[in-house]
């Protein structure tokens, strides 16, 4: 890469964000990430912010602070949660919040960097979305629902951006063996006696099953990275093991009621 360039992140705490700013870092780039375990200073060759993206005063005040240290030539977008639960269990409360956290966060943070990136003449956005984006799965349903927001939006935003210079990259990720159980607590009110409580344990275990045996975190990283080191960036980038990419291909193919079959089947069974 010629000349040091300037990212900015989120959610490089933990999971796939720290693999992928540990990539970029190792690719050359100044790396400010932010995540609201973060004190500000430096660590491992990356410079910390706090940043709470739910939080349009922490928003604000990251961007302010990482403006003074160098531009963003491009943002990276990995803050996320999910709540597992059932749709009739899962209260609104949490859907807010999954929603305040994975799509609204996004939204500010693009808000806020849109502006200095045309005054600049250019940039790179990427949106961490998920192969959730793209189907359905059960007891998921506000990450799902906030995965599928952050798709539309971003087809808009590269739209209207393209003419600033400025692209827009989704990732969707399939599992991967990098996510802390702390960012997927279970609903409040789901319980032993809940009506779903047997397709939910199924459920719930086929979930927890696919993210220990998913792929690799640090290869995601240095995918993204190479990726953001060229000149145009896809749209789409896809990373998921074959049988995913499968899964969104069948998807897009078959009638809705034998999708939802077959998904159910494998996440619930038959004979629930
Ligand atoms: N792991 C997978 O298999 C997988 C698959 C598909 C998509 N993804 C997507 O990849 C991204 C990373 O997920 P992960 O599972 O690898 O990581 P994770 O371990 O769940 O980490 C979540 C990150 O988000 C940050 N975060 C959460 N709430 C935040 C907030 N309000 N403000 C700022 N930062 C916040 C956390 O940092 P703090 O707690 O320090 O703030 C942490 O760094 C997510 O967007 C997820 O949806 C993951």
């Amino acid at each position: 890469m010629s000349g040091r360039k300037t990212v900015w992140m989120t959610g490089a705490s933990s999971g796939l964000g720290l693999h992928t700013a540990m990539a970029l870092r190792d690719d050359g780039w100044r790396v400010i990430a932010g995540a609201r375990s973060f004190e500000d200073g430096e660590a491992d060759g990356m410079i910390r912010l706090k940043l709470d993206v739910t939080d349009e005063e922490s928003v604000r005040r990251f961007c302010e602070e990482a403006a003074k240290i160098g531009p963003p030539d491009a943002l990276v977008q990995c803050a996320g949660m999910l709540v597992l639960g059932s749709c009739e269990e899962t209260t609104t409360e949490e859907f807010r919040r999954v929603i305040d956290t994975n799509y609204l966060g996004m939204v500010r943070m693009n808000r806020a960097v849109l502006p200095l990136m045309r005054q600049r003449g250019g940039g790179k956005i990427v949106l961490f979305s998920s192969i959730n984006g793209l189907l359905g799965i059960p007891f998921q349903s506000a990450y799902t629902a906030s995965k599928h927001a952050i798709e539309g939006y971003a087809e808009c935003l590269q739209m209207e951006v393209k003419p600033f210079g400025i692209q827009v990259m989704l990732v969707e990720p399939g599992d991967h063996r990098s996510g802390s159980d702390k960012y997927r607590p279970h609903a409040a009110e789901m319980s032993p006696d809940s009506p779903y409580a047997a397709a939910y344990e199924s459920g719930t275990a086929v979930i927890h099953h696919d993210e220990q045996n998913g792929s690799d975190p640090d290869r995601l990283g240095r995918k993204i990275a190479r990726t953001l080191d060229r000149k145009t960036i896809p749209f789409r980038k896809r990373i998921a093991s074959p049988d995913q990419h499968l899964a969104v291909y069948i998807h897009k193919l078959l009638p809705a009621k034998l999708n939802a079959a077959i998904l159910r089947t494998y996440y619930i069974g038959k004979k629930q």
